[in-house]
């Protein structure tokens, strides 16, 4: 024994930096989508990395990656640890790295203090978490615990135009050395770390939060046919436009859909218009709804809401509408017994936090239906994420990996 492990803060820093050179943007973030060359190469590095300390990896059927250090016990379950490496297409370079580097760094630490643990610990880094590229998101976690599986995806089509199936294969042809195992190996726990991406923590000068839960989400595609016609020659009267369909639909939203309900988060962000020509009343136009609330009921009140708003706006313009839901995740809550856990481990380390709820969907939401399972959280400036400007203290990070080196070894024993 070499004495207690200890996270190795400049090593995570300089990982940190190595991984954001892959996908890097202009502006400093990273456009590393999920089953992309981008995502591939950083897989590559991280593979090659934990070759490289004797550790093994394995890959299952929806491409989870999993470092595997051994422990005493072969017999026993593994805990698990990790977050994503893929990330929004104008990305910042925490959100997923972050969670995934921290994990290695704690398999690291216990390596260099040459500490055996009885189970074996591995980290993952799950497939599409962000759902950016290939809707839903989180499909790795969905996957790993049964609620989906990859044959579900199989006919995904990525915003760019690229098939899941086709990127699938792809990136699991990539790690050729990878083990293959089946999908959802017993595993006896699982902690992931991550960025707020939201401002309280910074606030409220705190270096952690402990997450007990996280609010649903809720996907909704919505397209609204008309007819396409001539911009000078028809006259409005005589118009069957999506357009101005969909776009008194959206405004509805804003001012009747949510009023007075603070946790309620609606989002419209993808947009498109076809043919898209500048001189032709569109036929087609398809936006994107992106739907959170702590609260299940509520979540699906507002959907219901969305709904008859799209469908009162098509009618008014004698255009029809479809509306399909391409992501379901209810709100839950992590195990007691787990975030008892990180806030002992908070309290021996001494850093001031707080319990709170994610605002952000998380792959440990799903995992926790199987296994006890929680989430860190560490501040980040301003709390901006889905954004190149994303940024954390290097000391937020280096308390972060404290924080899930201590969680983990007191839950391998
Ligand atoms: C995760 O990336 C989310 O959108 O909550
Ligand atoms: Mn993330
Ligand atoms: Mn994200
Ligand atoms: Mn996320």
């Amino acid at each position: 024994m070499k004495g207690r492990p200890k996270v190795n803060g400049e090593r995570l820093l300089r990982r940190l930096s190595e991984f954001a050179e892959i996908g890097k943007t202009n502006a400093g973030g990273v456009n590393r989508q999920a089953l992309s060359n981008e995502d591939r190469a950083a897989r590559r590095l991280l593979a090659d990395l934990a070759t490289a300390r004797g550790f093994k990896i394995f890959q299952d059927a929806i491409a989870n990656l999993f470092i595997r250090r051994e422990g005493r016990n072969a017999a026993l379950p593994p805990m698990l640890i990790g977050s994503h490496l893929d990330s929004q297409p104008t990305g910042g370079r925490f959100d997923g790295a972050l969670g995934t580097l921290a994990a290695f760094e704690v398999l690291e630490a216990l390596e260099d203090a040459g500490h055996e643990t009885e189970a074996a610990i591995e980290v993952v880094a799950w497939t599409n978490e962000e759902g950016s590229r290939f809707a839903p998101g989180v499909m790795g976690s969905m996957a790993f615990v049964g609620a989906a599986h990859p044959d579900d995806f199989q006919s995904v089509i990525a915003s760019d135009g690229a098939n899941f199936r086709e990127e699938l294969a792809a990136t699991l042809a990539a790690l050729p050395e990878a083990e293959m195992r089946p999908l959802g190996t017993l595993i006896s726990a699982y902690l992931e770390l991550h960025i707020e991406q939201g401002p309280s923590l910074e606030r409220e000068g705190l270096a952690a939060g402990v997450v007990t839960a996280v609010q649903g989400t809720r996907w909704l595609t919505v397209t609204f046919s008309g007819s396409a016609g001539h911009a000078g020659t028809t006259s409005l009267a005589y118009r069957r436009d999506p357009m101005v369909a969909a776009t008194a639909a959206l405004n509805q939203l804003q001012i009747s859909v949510m009023p007075q309900d603070e946790d309620a988060r609606l989002t419209v962000g993808r947009f498109s218009v076809h043919p898209g020509s500048i001189n032709a009343i569109p036929d087609r136009v398809t936006f994107t709804v992106d739907i959170r609330h702590p609260d299940a009921a509520s979540l699906t009140a507002i959907e219901a809401r969305v709904r008859a708003a799209c469908e009162e706006a098509a009618l008014s313009q004698r255009c029809s509408v479809e509306i399909s839901t391409s992501f379901d995740m209810p709100p839950g809550s992590f195990s007691k017994v787990m975030t008892d856990r990180i806030e002992a481990a908070a309290r021996a380390l001494e850093l001031p936090y707080k319990r709170m709820i994610s605002g952000a969907f998380h792959d440990a939401l799903f995992v926790a239906r199987v296994v006890p399972a929680a989430m860190i959280f560490v501040p980040c400036r301003d709390g901006i994420s889905h954004n190149e400007a994303e940024y954390v203290e290097p000391v937020d990070v280096i308390n972060g990996a404290r924080l899930l080196l201590e969680a983990t070894m007191e839950s391998v024993s």
